[in-house]
């Protein structure tokens, strides 16, 4: 048998987020920037922060939650790409699995249905912004057919260091 079908494979069930999902996104999303270069910042998010970025992802309804054995075990959210109307039929996503949870699968759950709730909610393009060396996001989004863009060299820094962003497109209509 192949081994990659013998992996473990969580038990995942991806739901809408709710405001109690707050401090569990939160915390994934601080560890990613206190340990990462996935999020290009090394300043936490605040509770206050956390909580108004939450709400305008609940307001349109934007934003999902990996139930692991009823721990929130990773997030997804989509948003405007770009903010000037021209650009309203593009979002980006963004997908967040917590530490020690990673390749179960979970974040193939996620995005899977993030992109059938950008479809549903009628948008055109999501876009994937990833440091260039994250293999395992650059994978997760080839595995839902996103396409390789380009790389933007040296577009950001973190660690002391020069970080490339490589670009994904995903066409959903
Ligand atoms: C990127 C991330 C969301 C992927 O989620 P995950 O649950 O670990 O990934 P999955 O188990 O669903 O695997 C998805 C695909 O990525 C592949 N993958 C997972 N880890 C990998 C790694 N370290 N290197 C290469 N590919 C990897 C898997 O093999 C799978 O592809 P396949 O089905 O073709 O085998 C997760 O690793 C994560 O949260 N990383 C830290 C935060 C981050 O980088 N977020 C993305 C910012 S752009």
């Amino acid at each position: 048998m192949n081994p990659i079908y013998e992996r473990e494979r969580a038990m995942v069930t991806v739901r809408p987020a709710h405001s109690g999902d707050m401090e569990a996104i939160r915390a994934i999303r601080n560890h990613a920037i206190e340990h990462s270069t996935a999020l290009w910042t090394q300043t936490p998010q605040s509770p206050a922060e956390g909580a108004a970025w939450l709400a305008a992802h609940l307001e349109r309804g934007s934003a999902f939650v990996a139930d692991v054995a009823g721990e929130v075990a990773g997030f997804a959210v989509y948003g405007p790409w770009r903010e000037l109307d021209g650009y309203r039929h593009t979002v980006e996503d963004s997908v967040y699995v917590r530490e020690g949870r990673h390749g179960l699968g979970i974040g193939a759950a996620l995005l899977d249905a993030l992109i059938a709730a950008a479809r549903e909610a009628g948008h055109h393009v999501v876009i994937a912004g990833i440091e260039a060396e994250n293999a395992s996001s650059i994978r997760l989004h080839e595995r839902f057919g996103f396409q390789h863009v380009g790389t933007i060299p040296e577009v950001g820094t973190k660690f002391g260091r020069w970080l490339d962003l490589t670009l994904m497109r995903l066409a959903l209509t």
